[in-house]
């Protein structure tokens, strides 16, 4: 992105001064549930702007090659100190994920806090990302944020919005009613498995 400078540094100013009200300070409550549904031991699985990361470390210490992108250098610091503390192993990559392609895609995109930290202007692109990201058969676990408001971030993800941007032809939408998961900052989450139908990787890139 082309104010991307100016951007990292509003982001990491935040981790360093503590203004991180999106950060729970321990994994997403619904995290132990879907890992009990999903194995993930040896599969690889992206967190992108995975912040402070406890679902990386959560994650890692399940067995999975977990490959950590953000932007914050203050955030991916204390996420490092965190993994080598537990003796645990991630690949953890500072890098503006507008900007970023992986060699190849994963089998779980864990999506978190992370769209909704981007104006809606930015949602497609960021879509059409994680639709690259993903393998065929691959799964995104979402939680899109609910404020109910306008502006952000955080930015509220509609839920119809949210089918209109990871397009049923292209994600296969669990027919459940989604899981409610409060959030420290007032709002709450909406948690979603969505399945990658074919990506045709190849045509994508
Ligand atoms: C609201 S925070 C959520 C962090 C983490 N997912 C969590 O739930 O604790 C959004 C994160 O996205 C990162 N971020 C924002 N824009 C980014 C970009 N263009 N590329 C990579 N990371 C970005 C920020 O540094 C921040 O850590």
């Amino acid at each position: 992105m082309k104010d991307c400078p100016k951007q990292q540094q509003g982001w990491d100013v935040r981790y360093r001064t503590g203004q991180t009200g999106w950060d729970r300070g321990e994994v997403n409550p619904v995290l132990p549930d879907w890992l009990q549904a999903v194995d993930v031991c040896d599969r690889r699985v992206l967190v992108p702007g995975c912040g402070r990361g406890h679902e990386v470390v959560e994650l890692a210490r399940r067995g999975a090659r977990v490959t950590a992108v953000d932007i914050a250098p203050t955030a991916l610091d204390a996420l490092g100190r965190d993994l080598e503390a537990r003796g645990l192993d991630a690949d953890v990559v500072e890098c503006d994920l507008f900007a970023w392609q992986p060699g190849e895609p994963f089998d779980v995109v864990y999506e978190q806090t992370s769209l909704c930290a981007h104006p809606p202007r930015l949602w497609e692109e960021y879509a059409h990302r994680v639709a690259r990201w993903t393998r065929s058969g691959g799964l995104m676990m979402a939680l899109f944020m609910q404020t109910g408001t306008a502006g952000g971030p955080p930015w509220h993800c509609d839920p119809l919005a949210m089918q209109r941007l990871f397009r049923p032809v292209d994600w296969r939408w669990p027919a459940q009613v989604p899981v409610r998961v409060p959030h420290p900052a007032g709002f709450h989450e909406l948690a979603y498995v969505l399945e990658r139908r074919d990506a045709r990787w190849e045509t994508l890139i």
